[in-house]
């Protein structure tokens, strides 16, 4: 999950890192209110998840509040890269001497962190990694080690700082990392990191992207979350605890274990291509060991797409045996009721599959049709959507 500026800009204030004050503000109404609270020179920041901001026109000095007010107002009507801008940040505005580059972040593909280092900031740093990779440090921070202060000299050395400035920013170094480790976060990105007129260090911009995986260590994270952002269905399906992901087609998914799921869409949108190019509408793996419960609040959630025309639900009964799915599948469309319009095509097969068509069979209900193998599934399930 990335964060936005301003709440990048909280966690840093936590951490101990030197940051300016900062106020988000949804109207130019409360961006005026915060500029006088602030007092001075402020900037007025839109709040996107995207970088170059300032060259879109998305970062403003102003020197009064009612400047404020009109700057807040001409960039809520911004779109910046794609994202409409719906929160500014009111900040302290900075005398700046010096722009400077740190980031630090999780390096998959060498299994290790990796700090990004460089006494040129402020300008696009995919630029300056392009056109003068030297000027850009690379420095790998061993996972259980960390960045200390002898760490954090060498790279703000590395990164070609002079010996009067390393010593100012190499703690703020060792608290961005504090902030990294702390918050298990897989990328934390100052651009810029300043040195002011008189001889402060700030982090002037921070950009922050945290590892889900360990939101169970993280209960406050919840609260980061932009739910103004999220798409309905998967807010909804992730409420549930469901593994949703939301598609483009036409074709429900259901199935148990991600590797079958992902074969489902595959088989599916093969077989839709006969149908006018119908495809699947979302992942959704039920996993394993899924109750009667989870199959219903699933098929809840997909016959909530307005998108979906037909649902394919496609089990290998293993840990959860076929009947218990069958009698989901049952149940759902019981408590459904009328809700419920749309073909489902389901396939069993493994553990009590005899057992589960037999509940199926039983049921007789006129939206369900069982097929005998996979292709078929989605052959018929595909067939039915482009209907
Ligand atoms: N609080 C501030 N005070 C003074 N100048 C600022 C302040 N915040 C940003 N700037 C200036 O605006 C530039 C762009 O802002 P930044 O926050 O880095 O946005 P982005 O990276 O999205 O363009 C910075 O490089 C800096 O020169
Ligand atoms: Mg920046």
């Amino acid at each position: 999950m990335d964060l936005f500026e301003y709440q990048a800009r909280d966690l840093f204030e936590s951490y101990g890192v030197p940051v300016l004050a900062g106020i988000v503000a949804d109207t130019p109404e409360e961006a005026r209110a915060a500029a006088a609270k602030i007092g001075g020179t402020v900037v007025v920041k839109a709040q996107v998840k995207a970088g170059g901001r300032g060259k879109a026109g998305g970062v403003k000095v102003v020197h009064n509040p009612e400047d404020a007010a009109t700057a807040a107002e001409a960039i809520l009507k911004l779109t910046i890269k794609g994202l409409p801008v719906h929160k500014v940040m009111v900040a302290a505005g900075a005398k700046i001497a010096q722009e400077f580059y740190f980031s630090v972040l999780l390096d998959r593909a060498n299994r290790s962190y990796l700090s990004l280092c460089s006494v040129e900031g402020g300008m696009e740093i995919e630029e300056l990694a392009v056109e003068r990779p030297d000027a850009l440090a690379r420095v790998e921070v061993i996972p259980g080690e960390g960045i200390d202060l002898d760490k954090a000299r060498a790279i703000a050395k590395a990164g070609h700082f002079p010996d009067e400035l390393i010593e100012k920013v190499a703690p703020v170094i060792v608290k961005l990392y504090d902030v990294y480790k702390g918050e298990d976060a897989t990328l934390v990105e100052v651009n810029p990191l300043v040195l002011t007129e008189d001889g402060q260090i700030l982090a002037l911009d921070g950009k922050v992207s945290l590892d889900e995986n360990a939101d169970f260590r993280h209960p406050n994270h919840a609260e980061l979350e932009d739910a103004a952002a999220a798409d309905p269905l998967e807010a909804k399906a992730k409420a549930l605890n469901l593994n949703y992901v939301k598609l483009d087609g036409q074709v429900g998914i259901i199935g148990n274990g991600a590797g079958l799921v992902m074969s489902t869409l595959d088989v599916v949108a093969y077989a839709g291509e006969k149908y006018g190019g119908v495809k699947p509408a979302n992942f959704l793996d039920i996993g394993g060991g899924a109750s009667a419960e989870v199959m219903a609040n699933g098929l809840g959630v997909i016959l909530g797409d307005d998108q979906v025309k037909s649902v394919f639900v496609n089990v290998f009964g293993g840990i959860t045996a076929c009947d218990a799915v069958a009698n989901g599948i049952v149940g759902a469309l019981a408590k459904l009721g009328d809700a419920s319009t749309k073909p489902l095509v389901v396939r069993l097969d493994g553990n009590k599959v005899d057992e589960g068509r037999k509940i199926l069979e039983d049921a007789n209900n006129p939206l369900v049709t069982l097929a005998l193998t996979m292709d078929e599934g989605a052959d018929k399930a595909a067939e039915l959507a482009s209907k």
